[in-house]
């Protein structure tokens, strides 16, 4: 039996075929979505979006950056709107429901209300966030960003994806270069319906979890830099091999964190120059994620892969530098939002916990500027940024309807 609150029910299975009809758009072999921001796919799924919210007489806006907000009318339009969403954009290697839950959800609010006819007080708004996951582009959550007052348009233009492509070639390529400013669209309160995207929910039975925040995340880009010489005829003594000494620092970084309880980091790429069987690496390039949910506890483990860097550096003979290109502080969501969620859960009777997000989302960034929070549902053994992340069509549907309910909830305060 379907949930009902406020006599209005999602449909959880208008929202099932409308996962697995997007899910298509970029579909991989083994079952996930590679749907990069900007690129081809990310149009499609973009124009479905577009004509979807259309035909449930929503205007569409699109933003300088390319997000895109659908507005239905309340009442009383002189109120800024609430908010749903999160993106449509995927990993390269991406699953179905990370993102693409939290906006497809928010339609089938919005068809949910357009069926009933329902009249809310403030306008209600769906929102695709774009580059939320940072993998063509980075940093991660760039829309969103933009739209707070994070970061500015030409920071986001001049983004370039790893062959070189600007931000700016490719939102024009795809054509979603928008025509209005940045952050000209007024959000009166935001809530992002997300997968959990790691295992708590499911050990422990809960359904939703009522999401207090988000943990602080920085990112830093590592370069080493030794010399490149011949293989064969260079001594062991007398090399100055950048390879090992980046190998070293991929495991000073994961001892670092295992130092810290609650930290966590991850050396996701890496490139080694010049690239030859026969040449001693000159150059070494990685990528360092580490996430906490307190700053200090950040700024100690920070310390300690900076010491272990100069250390190492030392040891093989060659020079690095530890940059950091974002950061973004642990975030608190609103207490208003939080009992919105909490309500909505609770009077439909589902189990749920309070937990703090360890993945960014771009209601960490939306926070800055409205009040927000987030709804999570369990995601099958809390893998996610995977092509086999799944979860459930019971799931999703008690997901979509706490999020429909938090916003009427939130509306009639
Ligand atoms: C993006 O999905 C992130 O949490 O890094
Ligand atoms: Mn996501
Ligand atoms: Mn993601
Ligand atoms: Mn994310």
């Amino acid at each position: 039996m379907t949930k009902r609150a406020n006599n209005l029910s999602i449909d959880a299975k208008r929202l099932w075929s409308d996962l697995m009809e997007t899910a298509r758009i970029g579909g991989t072999a083994k079952g996930g979505i590679r749907r990069l921001t900007l690129g081809e796919e990310d149009r499609r799924v973009r124009d479905w979006f577009r004509a979807e919210c259309e035909s449930l007489g929503c205007s569409v806006h699109v933003d300088e950056v390319g997000n895109m907000f659908a507005i239905r009318p309340g009442r009383n339009n002189a109120l800024p709107p609430i908010a749903m969403g999160s993106h449509l954009d995927t990993q390269p290697t991406g699953g179905k429901f990370d993102g693409v839950l939290g906006v497809l959800a928010g339609l089938e609010c919005l068809r949910t209300l357009h069926a009933a006819d329902y009249e809310t007080h403030a306008p209600v708004m769906l929102v695709n966030w774009t580059n939320e996951e940072g993998s063509r582009f980075a940093p991660a959550m760039l829309g969103s960003g933009v739209h707070a007052g994070v970061f500015d348009r030409t920071y986001a233009d001049t983004r370039k994806d790893g062959e070189g492509v600007s931000f700016a070639e490719a939102i024009e390529a795809i054509s979603y270069r928008g025509e209005v400013g940045i952050g000209s669209t007024p959000i009166g309160a935001m809530f992002e319906l997300h997968i959990e995207q790691g295992p708590i929910l499911e050990a422990e039975g809960d359904t939703i979890g009522v999401v207090t925040g988000v943990q602080g995340m920085r990112w830093y880009d590592v370069e080493i830099t030794g010399r490149e010489s011949h293989a064969g005829s260079t001594p062991m003594a007398m090399r100055r091999d950048a390879l090992p000494a980046a190998a070293a620092l991929v495991l000073a970084v994961q001892a670092a964190a295992r130092a810290c309880p609650g930290a966590v980091a991850t050396v996701g790429t890496i490139a080694v120059h010049p690239g030859s069987r026969n040449v001693i690496p000159g150059a070494a390039s990685l990528s360092v994620d580490l996430r906490h949910p307190d700053a200090g506890a950040l700024d100690g483990t920070e310390a300690a892969i900076e010491q272990a860097l100069a250390a190492i550096c030392a040891e093989h003979g060659v020079t690095g530098t530890l940059t950091r290109i974002w950061d973004s502080p642990p975030v608190p969501f609103d207490p208003g939002c939080i009992a919105s969620v909490r309500d909505a859960a609770g009077s439909l009777g589902y189990r749920m916990r309070d937990i703090v997000s360890g993945a960014g989302h771009d209601a960490a960034y939306i926070a800055r500027i409205a009040p927000t929070a987030m709804i999570f549902v369990p995601c099958a053994g809390g893998l996610s940024h995977n092509e086999a992340e799944d979860a459930s069509f019971e799931d999703c549907g008690a997901g979509a309807q706490v999020l429909l309910q938090a916003v009427l909830d939130y509306d009639r305060r």
